[in-house]
C-alpha cells in the first residue's frame, strides 16, 4: 500500500521527513527567470532543447573511503560503452493486442499468452513443510514463501547446479518479501480470526509476521514445458529480519553501529522491508530495504534522554520519539527478538552496547546475497547509502571502469542516488570462484553521489564526501566521518542541495545504449503554492502539480507520476554530469494533453503510478509496473511494454501554471519523444487491489517471471470470517492453492507459440 491517497490508515510507505531548505520555488524560479529570454514558448510549445554541451563542474573532492583495494592501474582511455544488446529480433516487438483496463479479479494478459501461478504466500521451500492451508493456522514461515512478493532476480543453474548464464529451464527466483497485508497492526491474513489489534500483540502472532518478512531463494525448473518450483531443493532458503548479517563498507565497526546484539558493530540481525532487486554482474542478489524505520519505537522522552546529534538524525529518517511501530511486534514479550525494536536509550553505557539505540542505523541497505549458497552471510554495503532503497541498477559494465549503481530514495521528496566503484571491471569476475569477495571488492569502496537537475535538460553528480567542504561544514548534522555521511546520506544530499523528487521507486539501465531510466512513482505534495516545510512547486525534473478526480475526491500534487532518464557524460559511468528527460508521464487518456496528459497516452496506454521498471535482456524492451492508487477506481494496476527512444528524442516544453495572486509559474522542463501505439502498449492487468511488482525472465526471453504483491489489500479486518466480502480472492479464485483468502504470488508467463514475451 503505497498511495497517500488511500485513506486507510497511516501510511508506513510514505514517510515524509524531509523538510531540508534546498531547492525551493524561489531557486526553481530564478532558474526560469534566467532562461526566460531564451525560451518564449508558452504552453504545450516545444522550444529548443539544449541537450549536452552545458558541462557543469562536479562538486570535488572525495578520496576513497574504507579499506583500501589493491590499487589497479589507470584505466586505458574510456572506451565507447560496449553494445550487448538485445538480439535484433526476428518478430514484431509489441506484437501482442493491448489488454484493456479492469477492475475484474483475475490476470488479464493478451491472447496467444498463458500464466500459471509459481509461488505464493506460504508455499513449503523445503520438503517436511506441510502443504499451506490458507486458513490462518499455518506456521513455520521460516521455511514457506513469505508475503508481499516484490522485487525478484533470475539466477540460472546448469546440469551440475553450477551459475549458467545461458541456461533457460532451470534456475533460482530469488525474491523479496516486503511487508504484510495489515490494517491496525495485525497482518490479519495470517491468523485465524484476523489476529490481534491492540497491545500486547500475542507472541504466536509476531513470531509468523515477522518470518513473512525479508527474502527467498527458490529453484524454479521446467518440466514437459511447465515451470513450477522444487520444494525440497537444497538451493531454497529464507531470510527474515532475525537472520544474522555482516556490515560491510565504510560503516563496518563504526561506534554508529555499536549495538547490545553487535557491541564491535560489525553484525546486525535482519533485512527488512525488501522492496526493489538488483543482480551484479558477478551473480549475486541485491535486496534493498525500503520503509524500515515504521517497525520500531522509541519512548516518548527519548530526545532528551539522548540529548545529542542523533535525534536529527532519528528525525530525518522517519523516527520521531513517541511514534508507535507498524505492528507492535515489540510489545510481545522481553526476549531481546523483541525487545530489539525499541531503540530508545535506556542503557548506561557511553557506546550503546547495551541498549539498541543504535538499532535503526543497521536497516536502510542494499544487502548483497549469495543466491547460490544459503551458508554465506549475507553484507550489508554501507557504501551504497542508507535510505528507502528501492532497486540497485548497474550501468552496462565496461572492462577496465568503474562500476556505477544507479538508486532511488522512495520517499516523498527524497532524492536519486549513484554509486561509482573504486575498482575497475575485469571481465573475469563475471563467474568468480567467490561471489561474495567479488562484492567486496567492488562495493565497499567507492564515491557516492546525489542527483541535481538543470532546468535545461543537464544535470550534476554531487558527491557526497566528509572531504566535501558543503558537506563536512554542514550546520544541521555534524558528520564525524565517512561511515557517518554513509549512514545519513539524506542530511548529507540536503546539504550539497540535491533535487527533491516526486518519489523514485526502481531504475533500470537501456542494454542498448546504457541511459538510465527511474520511475517517480508520484507526489501528494507539489503544489502550484506550495505551504508548510514539505509542499513543493514544481520544477523541471518534477514539473506538474495539478488535480486529477477519483470519484468525489480531488487528488492534488503530482497523482499519477513519471519516468525519468538520464544519459552519463563522455566519462561513462564515472562521469558527474549528465543530461536528461522525461520519457513518459502517467496519465489519464483523457487528461488535458498541454498539462496533464503530455505523452498523449491512449487508452491502451494509459497508467499511473509507475513502480516496477526492468529492461528485457533478451528483447530490450522496457516493462514498466504500477502501484496505484489514484486510477483504481477505473482500472486494477498494471505492466505496460515500451519500447524507447533516448534521451533527447523530444525537446524542451514549459508547463504555465497560475498561482493563486494571478500571478504566472512558467516551469521549462524536458520531455522525451511522445507514445505511439508501436512504442507503448499495456500488457498485463492484475486482480483486484494488488500492484505489479518484480520482473525477471529467462535468457531466451520466453518466460517472464513476475509478481503480483497484496491482492485483497484493501480487505477489512472485520471481514476476516466472510470471504465473500475479501476485495480479492486471488489465486485460490485462479485455481490455485487451498483457501480463499488472497495470496501474493509470482507468476510465470508464456507465449502459447513459444515464442519471446512481448511479440
Ligand atoms: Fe516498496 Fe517504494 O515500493
Ligand atoms: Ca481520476
Ligand atoms: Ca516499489
Amino acid at each position: 500500500m503505497k498511495n497517500p491517497a488511500d485513506p486507510k490508515k497511516i501510511d508506513f510507505n510514505d514517510e515524509d521527513s524531509n523538510t531540508s531548505p534546498n531547492p525551493t520555488f524561489d531557486t526553481v524560479l530564478a532558474a526560469r527567470l534566467s532562461r526566460r529570454g531564451l525560451l518564449r514558448g508558452g504552453v504545450g510549445t516545444a522550444g529548443t532543447a539544449l541537450l549536452g554541451g552545458l558541462a557543469v563542474a562536479g562538486c570535488g573532492g572525495g578520496g576513497s573511503n574504507g579499506v583500501a583495494f589493491p590499487v589497479l592501474p589507470p584505466a586505458p582511455a574510456p572506451a565507447p560503452p560496449p553494445a550487448p544488446a538485445p538480439q535484433p529480433p526476428t518478430e514484431k516487438l509489441l506484437g501482442f493486442g493491448a489488454v484493456a483496463k479492469s477492475l475484474a479479479d483475475v490476470v488479464s494478459i493478451p491472447a496467444g499468452y498463458s500464466f500459471s501461478v509459481l509461488y505464493a504466500l506460504g508455499d513449503p521451500l523445503t520438503a517436511g513443510t506441510a502443504a499451506y492451508k490458507n486458513d490462518g493456522t499455518d506456521t513455520d514461515f521460516e521455511n514457506r514463501a513469505g508475503d508481499h512478493h516484490d522485487g525478484m532476480e533470475w539466477f540460472g543453474l546448469d546440469a551440475s547446479g553450477k551459475y549458467s548464464l545461458t541456461s533457460a529451464d532451470r534456475g533460482l527466483l530469488a525474491i523479496n518479501h516486503e511487508a504484510t497485508t495489515d490494517e491496525k497492526l495485525s497482518s490479519f491474513f495470517l491468523h485465524a480470526n484476523g489476529g490481534t489489534s491492540t497491545l500486547p500483540r500475542p507472541a504466536a502472532e509476531v513470531d509468523k509476521e515477522i518470518a513473512i518478512h525479508g527474502i527467498a531463494v527458490v529453484e524454479v525448473a521446467k518440466t514437459s514445458n511447465k515451470w513450477a518450483t522444487v520444494p525440497g531443493s537444497s538451493f531454497n532458503f529464507r531470510l527474515t529480519p532475525l537472520s544474522d548479517i555482516e556490515i560491510a563498507g565504510p560503516a563496518r565497526g563504526n561506534s554508529l553501529m555499536v549495538t547490545k546484539y553487535s557491541t564491535n558493530g560489525t553484525r546486525t540481525r535482519g533485512t527488512l522491508n525488501n522492496c526493489g532487486t538488483g543482480k551484479t554482474p558477478w551473480g549475486t542478489f541485491l535486496t534493498g530495504e525500503e520503509n524500515w524505520f515504521g517497525y520500531f519505537t522509541r519512548s516518548a522522552t527519548d530526545d532528551a534522554a539522548r540529548a545529542d546529534k542523533s535525534v536529527v538524525a532519528l528525525k530525518r529518517y522517519g523516527s520521531a520519539q513517541g511514534g508507535a511501530s507498524r505492528h507492535g511486534w515489540e510489545s510481545a514479550g522481553a526476549d531481546d527478538k523483541y525487545a530489539r525494536w525499541i531503540i530508545s536509550k535506556t542503557g548506561a553505557s557511553v557506546d550503546g552496547s547495551d541498549d539498541y539505540r543504535n538499532e535503526l542505523n543497521g536497516m536502510g541497505y542494499i544487502v548483497e546475497i549469495d543466491p547460490f549458497d544459503k551458508n554465506k552471510s549475507a553484507r550489508k554495503r554501507t557504501a551504497l547509502g542508507r535510505f528507502a532503497h528501492e532497486s540497485a541498477a548497474f550501468g552496462v559494465p565496461t572492462v577496465g571502469q568503474p562500476l556505477a549503481v544507479y538508486m532511488g530514495d522512495d520517499a516523498r521528496n527524497e532524492y536519486m542516488y549513484k554509486f561509482v566503484s573504486t575498482a575497475l571491471w575485469t571481465a573475469a569476475d563475471a563467474n568468480p570462484a567467490d561471489r561474495m569477495a567479488t562484492g567486496d571488492k567492488y562495493l565497499n569502496d567507492g564515491k557516492l553521489y546525489v542527483a541535481k537537475y538543470n532546468p535545461d535538460g543537464t544535470g550534476v553528480w554531487l558527491e557526497l564526501s566528509i572531504t566535501n567542504p558543503t558537506v563536512a561544514g554542514y550546520a544541521t548534522y555534524a558528520f564525524a566521518d565517512q561511515a557517518d555521511v554513509s549512514i545519513h546520506c539524506r542530511l548529507a544530499a540536503d546539504a550539497v542541495g540535491a533535487t527533491k523528487m516526486d518519489r523514485p521507486e526502481w531504475g533500470a539501465v537501456n542494454p542498448a545504449n546504457g541511459e538510465i531510466y527511474q520511475t517517480l512513482t508520484n507526489n501528494s505534495n507539489r503544489r502550484i503554492d506550495p505551504s508548510g516545510s514539505s509542499q513543493l512547486a514544481p520544477d523541471a525534473a518534477n514539473p506538474r502539480a495539478y488535480t486529477d478526480m477519483k470519484g468525489a475526491t480531488a487528488q492534488q500534487g503530482n497523482p499519477n507520476g513519471h519516468l525519468l532518464r538520464m544519459k552519463e557524460g563522455s566519462a561513462g559511468g564515472a562521469a558527474t554530469t549528465f543530461t536528461w528527460d522525461i520519457y513518459l508521464l502517467g496519465a489519464e487518456a483523457g487528461a488535458d494533453q498541454s498539462m496533464v496528459n503530455i505523452s498523449n497516452l491512449t487508452a491502451d496506454q494509459d497508467f499511473s503510478s509507475p513502480d516496477g521498471l526492468a529492461f528485457s535482456p533478451s528483447t530490450g524492451i522496457c516493462w514498466i509496473q504500477t502501484d496505484d492508487g489514484a486510477y483504481t477506481d477505473v482500472t486494477n494496476c498494471m505492466m505496460l511494454a515500451g519500447l524507447p527512444g533516448k534521451v533527447g528524442d523530444g525537446g524542451a516544453k514549459t508547463l504555465s501554471y497560475t498561482k493563486a495572486d494571478s500571478s504566472k509559474l512558467d516551469v521549462l522542463t524536458q520531455v522525451g519523444k511522445a507514445a505511439t501505439p508501436d512504442t507503448l502498449k499495456r500488457f498485463l492487468v492484475g486482480p483486484s487491489a494488488c500492484e505489479l511488482t518484480g520482473f525477471c525472465e529467462t535468457p531466451d526471453g520466453k518466460a517472464i517471471f513476475v509478481n503480483i504483491q497484496h491482492p485483497g489489500e484493501t480487505t477489512k479486518q472485520a471481514d476476516i470470517a466472510d470471504p465473500s466480502k475479501y476485495s480479492s480472492r486471488w489465486p485460490s479464485n485462479a485455481g490455485y492453492g487451498a483457501g480463499s483468502r488472497p495470496r501474493s504470488a509470482t507468476i510465470v508467463i508464456t507465449k502459447d507459440d513459444g515464442g519471446r514475451i512481448g511479440t
